[in-house]
């Protein structure tokens, strides 16, 4: 199988090498504390008895897929925990690609990266279609790029990397489009808890047999380590998706899923509220530094990420590795979303130094670099 690196891998190791000092926004990792529950959990875990160092159910913790099932009012017999929303996500895929319904899956321009790589791996096409300005779904677009060789539509909302939010109205548009061409719809909602707009809602109010909602805790709770997601699958492809993660990894991390359980149980409104507002301050500081730095950008309606694109300075990796050299602030470059915005550099502001790499790139842009 032929893949290529990610890019985001082949920045982090050039920054890391970098001689001066980098403000890195290159990553996804939240840099707030976790839940206090989560951590309470695992220092209780390590005192319990064998039995829960080994495996638990493969489809995951019977009261973790209750309480998610709670949360998202759906019947618990439809929630598979998985290893992150990557493998939700892969495992929504490989169902859509795999019912010999096509080969084709329309994926938003700009694109989460894994996105086609995914589709490659299971030997499907992958299309990208354009979003709007803004960063919003192109229903039209969609309408017209869909044909019957679509298998799969996936949506990111709110969305890395343009931070937009979605409208419900399209989303169902985009499930009856689905239907047309006999196509399933994933929708991607891991940055659900981070939407700053109060816009956001999530395609399970849909209802929709064709809609697989995918999400996890990585950034909720800010543990992009312990590996935890889910997938909410109708039920015509739940059975599909469990034989699969079954297949592929027995079950998941008991101990991760244990803390999780307690933290979802446990955790107050207010946790999640606070990291919001953290980001909601980092946002404001960023963009006004950009506003100094002459700089067009996307305000996030959600997410945590901020695309911004400079004069005569385009988002290559050339540029992306000048300003990690030159400004000491590393982002990514447009190239690495598809096609849309490879003019522009994407910053993740899961850094306290969000607001000085703002103020670096101002002051680099004020001394002109020569046009490349
Ligand atoms: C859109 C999107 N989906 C999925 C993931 C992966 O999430 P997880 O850590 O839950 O596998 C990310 C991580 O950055 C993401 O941006």
């Amino acid at each position: 199988m032929e893949y290529e690196e990610p890019k985001f891998f082949h920045v982090m190791q050039y920054a890391a090498a970098a001689a001066g000092d980098v403000i890195d926004m290159v990553s996804g990792n939240p840099d707030w504390e976790p839940p206090a529950a989560l951590r309470e959990a695992l220092r209780e875990y390590a005192d319990r008895p064998p039995a829960d160092f080994q495996y638990p159910p493969s489809e995951g913790l019977r009261e973790l897929r209750e309480v998610i099932a709670e949360r998202r009012g759906v019947d618990p017999g439809r929630v598979v925990v998985t290893n992150g929303t990557g493998e939700a996500n892969y495992l929504a895929m490989a169902r859509a690609l795999d019912r010999d319904a096509g080969d084709e899956a329309l994926l938003m321009d700009p694109v989460y990266p894994y996105y086609p790589g995914k589709t490659h791996l299971l030997d499907g096409t992958p299309t990208l279609v354009p979003t709007t300005r803004d960063g919003g779904l192109d229903v039209d677009a969609i309408r017209e790029a869909a044909s019957e060789d679509t298998a799969l539509i996936v949506l990111n909302t709110p969305n890395n990397p343009t931070g937009a939010v979605y409208d419900l109205d399209a989303v169902r548009e985009v499930a009856d489009v689905a239907a047309a061409v006999d196509a399933l719809v994933v929708v991607d909602e891991v940055y659900g808890r981070f939407d700053l707009s109060g816009s956001f809602e999530s395609a399970l109010t849909l209802d929709d047999d064709r809609v697989i909602v995918t999400s996890g805790f990585s950034k909720s709770m800010a543990i992009t380590g312990f590996r935890v997601g889910y997938g909410i699958f109708p039920e015509s492809h739940v059975d599909d998706a469990k034989t699969r993660h079954m297949l592929v990894n027995v079950a998941g991390a008991r101990p991760s899923q244990y803390a999780v359980y307690h933290a979802l149980a446990e955790t107050p409104p207010e946790y999640y509220a606070e990291s919001r507002e953290l980001l909601a301050d980092r946002v404001a500081a960023f963009t006004d530094a950009l506003d100094a730095a002459g700089a067009e950008y996307s305000r996030p309606e959600g997410a945590f990420y901020v695309l911004a694109r400079f004069d005569s300075f385009p988002g290559t990796m050339a540029n992306v590795k000048r300003l990690v050299d030159e400004a000491g602030v590393a982002g990514m470059p447009g190239e690495a979303f598809g096609t849309a915005r490879s003019d522009w550099i994407r910053f993740a502001l899961v850094t306290p130094r969000a607001a000085e790499a703002a103020e670096r790139l101002a002051d680099y842009f004020a001394e002109e670099p020569a046009p490349r």
